[in-house]
């Protein structure tokens, strides 16, 4: 919300009010006056106003999680373990998933308190390329690669995926990269070939990759530098 708006919210407070002391100087978010009235102010800033506290911001909170296996990537499920259940209870309560991963797939989740992030990591735009390890039950072809790169038509969604990189690796096993997050995308883009996915692991999302010492159901905060290399993008 514009800082402006959220000091007119104020008890005592009107829009002319508001305004007035933002130009004397009067609020501050986070420790510095803020003048712009267009100033965003979310439930991340501590915002004063004449020396008084009137918002403690709340932490923000990124992590990065190996999921195992047999666990649903929502917030609750009335039969499964989800992966919230893998955080300590206390740590739990404001955290959600940006972007999920199916019942047996592994690999990097992050979880995070701020939605805005998450959305704009999650964003069918966002071009984010998300990287895969996959294993088959069929030897994977040659000509796999130039037709995932092409893109596959998903009728379901009346779509084309975006171009797709495979790197083989083995007979049953290849990286794939992919620009977005469709259903089921890599089981179904294997799945054009008839060759069921049996292992599906995320290593990487854009600059982010699976810190290689979390073991399943370990979980970490992110670092500056990840943050910042996410920004980048
Ligand atoms: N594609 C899938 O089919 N499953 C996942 O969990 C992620 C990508």
């Amino acid at each position: 919300m514009r800082v402006d708006r959220f000091v007119a919210n104020l008890p005592g407070f009107n829009r002319q009010q508001a305004r007035l002391a933002l130009a004397r100087g009067e609020v501050s978010v986070d420790g510095q006056p803020a003048y712009d009235p267009r100033l965003d102010v979310r439930t991340f800033n501590t915002v004063c106003v004449r020396g008084k506290v009137v918002q403690q911001g709340v932490a923000a909170r990124y992590l990065m999680l190996h999921k195992p296996m047999g666990c649903v990537s929502a917030t609750a499920d009335p039969e499964h373990p989800t992966v919230l259940d893998l955080l300590p209870e206390a740590e739990r309560s404001d955290l959600h998933l940006a972007g999920r991963l199916d019942y047996n797939t592994t690999g990097l989740v992050l979880l995070t308190n701020d939605g805005q992030w998450s959305r704009q990591l999650t964003l069918p735009g966002s071009k984010l390329p998300k990287l895969y390890d996959v294993e088959t039950e069929q030897p994977i072809e040659p000509h796999y690669a130039e037709v995932f790169a092409a893109g596959l038509y998903f009728a379901y969604e009346n779509l084309t995926t975006l171009p797709a990189r495979l790197t083989v690796l083995g007979p049953n096993r290849a990286h794939l990269s992919l620009m977005e997050g469709r259903y089921h995308q890599v089981k179904r883009m294997f799945g054009h070939f008839q060759n069921k996915v049996t292992r599906l692991h995320r290593l990487a999302i854009g600059p982010l990759t699976l810190d290689p010492g979390l073991a399943p159901g370990e979980y970490r905060a992110l670092t500056k530098e990840e943050l910042a290399s996410l920004e980048a993008v």
